[in-house]
């Protein structure tokens, strides 16, 4: 049975990610804050992750090294949108936050994860247009954009080091309807979760952007 660690699995994309993996007959490793979610399975563990504390994701690495599992595959999904971001300037304590959650916390979690070995297929971080320097042409969202753009160089960088090992994607979701859109959105997460099942199915080739099965301009 193959194993999948998904941050930020208790709602939105990252549940309907579990879910989605569970039926394809994975084991799921979940992250939320609390370690808990409103959903169970035989083959659903859950870990606390709090991206932005230094401390919890050491713990939740070496909780997940304890289990001595193979990990197929990781999904970065956990992330934060502050709601100050509507603000359109960049306040830093804004920006530190925002970073500390979606780059630093990320980045961080993934290097403890492959410091041991631990991953040996795939790594998806889940990313957003609001990151692309090309799709980028107003002041909207600024820290949350930056934060993505931080997380799409982390895609190629990695990319590049795990070349030939492990195939390392940054995905645009889509706009999806879950709590960090207040339920706004053109598509359900189970829309998007299907898009980035099928992505990690195909294999692509590594260090790009998607959306949508597509390559998204970074
Ligand atoms: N929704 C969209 O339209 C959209 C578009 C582009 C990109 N994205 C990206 O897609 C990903 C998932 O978004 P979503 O819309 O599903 O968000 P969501 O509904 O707000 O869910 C966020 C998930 O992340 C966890 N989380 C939140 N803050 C965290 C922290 N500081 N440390 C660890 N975990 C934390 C939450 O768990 P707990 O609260 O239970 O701890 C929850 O499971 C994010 O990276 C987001 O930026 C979303």
């Amino acid at each position: 049975m193959k194993t999948i660690v998904i941050t930020g699995a208790s709602r939105g994309i990252g549940r309907a990610l579990a879910e989605k993996f569970l039926n394809e007959g994975f084991f799921v490793i979940g992250t939320s804050r609390s370690g808990e979610a409103e959903y169970s399975h035989e083959n659903l563990m859950f870990v606390p992750l709090e991206l932005s504390q230094v401390e919890s994701r050491k713990t939740c690495a070496a909780t997940i090294q304890a289990l001595d599992k193979k990990i197929n595959i990781l999904i970065n999904n956990a992330g934060i949108w502050h709601p100050e971001d509507e603000a359109q300037t960049i306040d830093v304590a804004v920006l530190q936050e925002t970073l500390d959650s979606n780059v630093i916390g990320s980045i961080d979690f993934t290097e403890q994860l492959l410091a041991h070995n631990l991953i040996s297929e795939q790594i998806i971080n889940i990313s957003s247009r609001r990151g692309s320097l090309s799709f980028t042409t107003t002041c909207l969202y600024p820290n949350y954009g930056i934060s993505k753009a931080a997380l799409n160089m982390f895609t190629r960088i990695l990319a590049a080091r795990l070349a030939g090992k492990v195939i390392v994607s940054s995905v645009h979701p889509g706009y999806v309807k879950t709590d960090m859109n207040e339920g706004e959105g053109d598509i359900t997460p189970q829309e998007a979760a299907n898009d980035i099942f099928a992505l990690i199915a195909k294999r692509v080739e590594s260090g790009n952007f998607w959306y949508k099965g597509e390559i998204y301009p970074w």
